[in-house]
């Protein structure tokens, strides 16, 4: 497919890597142009782009830039057509992106980047740590495969997005509408667990609004209390042990 990656950061430019590498045509691009784009994103062929010519004559456009900035690119996006599937990374951490009163009271993150952004969006890859996505994708039918929720209200568009999740080494699944993705948002069980497709449903049906902002809150005392060499496998485990 055409694939336009918007940010090249941790979660971009690893998704730029990962789908070029699979056979995708992939664009990549950040806010300060083709030449920020790091070597080592366009290792697998992908090429950096003019954030204005990234999203042109593109199948899907990744989104993979930081929680509200999503309203700043919806002049960029009016040109793209709706079959274009636009899928949306991003989590809301209020200590990062600064407050946003409609998602604090209760709107679903993706939705409101939706209406942002003027046009629907899947929600994918926002459940995993970046870490998790670099270095622990495997092929289909590995033992032990993580699985990453997909959530839209197009049937088609989540389709797209679940083969292309597929193919960073994850088990894609289904994750209901757009409206469900508060279960896979900050800091629910599902949430950076690193979970099989087995485990997956039984941690997004546990989710509870409530608690799980409560549990993305108290972050910076969890990561506090973590040992100062922590490793990804520290991080799971704490996320996984805030909701024993
Ligand atoms: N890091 C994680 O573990 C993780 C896990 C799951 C989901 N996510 C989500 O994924 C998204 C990206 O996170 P990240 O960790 O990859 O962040 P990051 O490393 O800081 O990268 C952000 C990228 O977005 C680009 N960018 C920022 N504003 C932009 C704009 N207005 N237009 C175009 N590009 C813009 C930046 O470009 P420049 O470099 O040129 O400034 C940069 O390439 C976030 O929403 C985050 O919540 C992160």
């Amino acid at each position: 497919m055409n694939i336009a990656v918007i940010g090249a950061g941790a979660i971009g430019g690893n998704l730029a890597v990962k789908l070029s590498a699979a056979g995708h045509d992939v664009q990549v691009t950040g806010a300060r142009g083709p030449e920020n784009v790091g070597a080592e994103v366009l290792a697998s062929g992908a090429r950096a782009v003019e954030l204005a010519d990234a999203v042109l004559g593109r199948d899907v456009v990744v989104l993979a830039v930081p929680f509200g900035a999503a309203g700043k690119l919806a002049d960029l996006f009016a040109s793209v057509p709706d079959e274009t599937v636009v899928i949306d990374t991003s989590n809301y951490y209020p200590d990062l992106s600064g407050r946003i009163d409609a998602v604090d009271n209760g709107e679903v993150e993706s939705v409101w980047n939706a209406e942002q952004l003027g046009r629907p969006v899947v929600k994918a890859w926002n459940a995993a740590l970046a870490e998790t996505q670099r270095t622990r994708g495997v092929p289909a039918g590995t033992p032990g495969r993580i699985a990453i929720p997909v959530a839209a209200d197009s049937e088609k568009a989540k389709q797209v997005a679940m083969r292309l999740v597929d193919d960073t080494g994850f088990d894609p699944y289904d994750a209901g509408a757009l409206a469900d993705s508060w279960r896979q948002q900050p800091n629910g069980p599902a949430y950076c667990t690193e979970l099989t497709l087995e485990e997956l449903p039984a941690a997004l049906a546990a989710a509870d609004r409530l608690k799980d902002v409560a549990v993305r809150d108290s972050l910076p005392e969890r990561f506090a209390a973590l040992p100062a060499d922590y490793t990804v496998d520290d991080i799971v485990e704490m996320n996984r042990a805030a909701h024993r």
